[in-house]
């Protein structure tokens, strides 16, 4: 029996209960889940500065920008015409507003429209590109005005590199083997010649590939291991082109809904090449996940500003959720994949609340508080600690759509900051820094909800080497927690911390008041015997950043 043919019996699938692999309990060390341990002292946060773990690969701080509401028009795209500042028609603003984050990398053109579109629709002159309907957001029709050359435009304005989503629902091989030619190729191939002649003569760099998007949904609604053949399929016609060795493609095989372990387990049946230590494993390197936050049930999942006390926690209860769905993925993978070879790429995360009054249903335009930031730090925490798997993730989506960094007021254009683009701003340090160990203790027995352990606090830690970055979040609505940094392992010498609140838990900004969520300088760190305290004021998210003697 090959390797490929290996399979987890359903009694080890069903086995992988959250007990089994990184529920609060089991994860006291801090390793595996958002974990409390009691002690009869102050609460502490203990951090063994010497001992670094796996690289948080920036790609963690990942973006998506899908064909859908007023994210790529309105939102990226304004045209060339319009009187918002832009270069080439993009937004000189979001741009500059994303590069302060640095952002890593940039998903596009979907999520489910990625099924639905043809690429060669959007290429050459924009006023003889044919129309399309877009079917899943709004029943709108596109006009194909941003397409290969906007986006890989847009990439290099950020300074982020290029994650392509290809078409396996409506799509051919021929069609998706073509547009990586035509992205890639240096030489005078056809698709290279016709990349020219609109206007481009270097390839450009697409370091990711995404061979559809949810098949077992609006991707296709296909069955595991059926989606799991075409994704060999396609995965082999999406060539490294040209021998360039800086062109080297990651496809990413769309993966598993939320606890669909079966999904996960069906793609890794299919990867080769997973028994040796060298070499790539294929056709595909990656496989994706996707797990969205929402205080309600699908049909109705909670307004954005408008929630109670019990809505608070039960969202951040299953914010926490998600990343005990990596560690549940990463068990399947590593049962197949020793090596770690094959990356998990969780390219759709974040909030999904019932849209904003009055806007098109279609659009899925949401406002973004506390609340949101809160979310994003705690996925955030759960990330750090499973970069030994976890290869890239992106936030849904980047701007005017779910949990966004940037919204854009329809009428005046003005841009507003939410308090999810503050985390992610800083957060930044934890970019290719090498994870710590964070464990937290607390004085109290978590309490339980939504079926789940939640401590109030959560918290991760990194080091670039002769700095460390900690991240603490309280989870309280109400009471302010002051907790003691417990620093092991380095001299500290010196620190700085930001917090990020607002008035309220549902305190978000907007054009009239930009910065109603804002971080700020955070004056009141304490020398203490074992290190630092700190007090947290309630719904706060704060960052400490240490320098480190030798
Ligand atoms: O992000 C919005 C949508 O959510 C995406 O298009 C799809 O992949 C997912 O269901």
């Amino acid at each position: 029996m090959t390797a490929r043919a290996r399979t987890l019996t359903p009694g080890l699938v069903s086995a992988l209960s959250p007990s089994a692999t990184g529920s609060p309990a089991a994860g006291a060390t801090g390793s595996t889940g958002p974990s409390s341990r009691p002690t009869d002292g102050p609460a502490r946060v203990v951090v063994d500065l010497d001992l670094p773990g796996a690289t948080i690969s920036r790609h963690l701080y990942g973006h998506f920008a899908e064909h859908l509401g007023r994210c790529i028009y309105e939102g990226f795209y304004v045209g060339e015409d319009s009187e918002i500042p832009n270069t080439r028609g993009i937004r000189d603003d979001v741009v500059a507003a994303l590069r302060a984050l640095q952002i890593p990398n940039l998903r596009w053109p979907g999520g489910c429209f990625a099924d639905d579109y043809h690429w060669k629709d959007g290429i050459g002159p924009r006023e003889q590109r044919p129309r399309m309907v877009n079917s899943h957001w709004g029943d709108i029709v596109e006009d194909n005005s941003f397409g290969t050359h906007e986006f890989m435009d847009l990439v290099e304005l950020l300074g982020t590199e290029a994650y392509v989503n290809g078409n396996v629902g409506s799509g051919t091989v021929a069609e998706m083997s073509e547009w990586i030619e035509y992205l890639t190729r240096a030489d005078d191939s056809p698709m290279a010649s016709l990349r020219r002649e609109n206007g481009r003569d270097e390839p450009w760099k697409v370091p990711f590939f995404g061979i559809g998007n949810e098949a077992w949904g609006c991707g296709g609604n296909m069955r595991a291991d059926d989606y799991a053949a075409l994704a060999r399929q396609y995965s082999t016609y999406v060539r490294d082109q040209g021998g360039d060795p800086g062109n080297t493609v990651t496809r990413i095989a769309a993966g598993a809904s939320d606890d669909d372990f079966a999904w996960t387990e069906a793609l890794m049946r299919a990867v080769t090449n997973l028994d040796e230590r060298e070499g790539r494993a294929g056709p595909y390197q990656a496989i994706s996940m996707h797990y969205y936050t929402m205080s309600g049930p699908w049909g109705d999942k909670g307004s954005a500003t408008e929630f109670s006390e019990e809505e608070w926690y039960r969202t951040l209860s299953r914010a926490a959720r998600a990343e005990e769905l990596v560690a549940r993925h990463a068990t399947v993978m590593d049962h197949y994949d020793p090596h770690k070879k094959v990356g998990l790429v969780f390219d759709e995360w974040g909030t999904w609340w019932n849209v904003e009054p009055g806007t098109n249903p279609g659009f899925l335009y949401q406002q973004n508080t506390v609340r949101d930031a809160l979310v994003a730090s705690i996925h955030f925490d759960g990330f750090h600690r499973h970069a030994d798997r976890l290869m890239m993730a992106n936030i849904a989506q980047t701007v005017n759509v779910l949990q966004a960094m940037i919204l854009t007021d329809p009428d005046t254009g003005a841009l507003v900051l939410t308090p999810t683009y503050h985390v992610f701003a800083m957060n930044a340090g934890h970019q290719d820094a090498r994870a710590l160990a964070a464990h937290v203790l607390l004085p109290e027995e978590p309490a339980e909800v939504d079926g789940r352990v939640l401590p109030m606090i959560s918290a991760s830690a990194s080091t670039t080497g002769s700095t460390a970055l900690i991240s603490l979040s309280n989870l309280d609505h109400a009471q302010e927690r002051t907790l003691v940094l417990d620093l092991r392992g380095r001299t500290v010498t010196g620190h700085t911390a930001r917090v990020l609140t607002g008035a309220t838990s549902a305190a978000h900004n907007t054009p009239d008041q930009p910065d109603a969520v804002a971080p700020a300088e955070l004056t009141d760190v304490r020398e203490h015997d074992r290190g630092l305290e700190i007090t947290l004021p309630a719904h706060s998210f704060v960052t400490v950043e240490l320098q480190l003697g030798a």
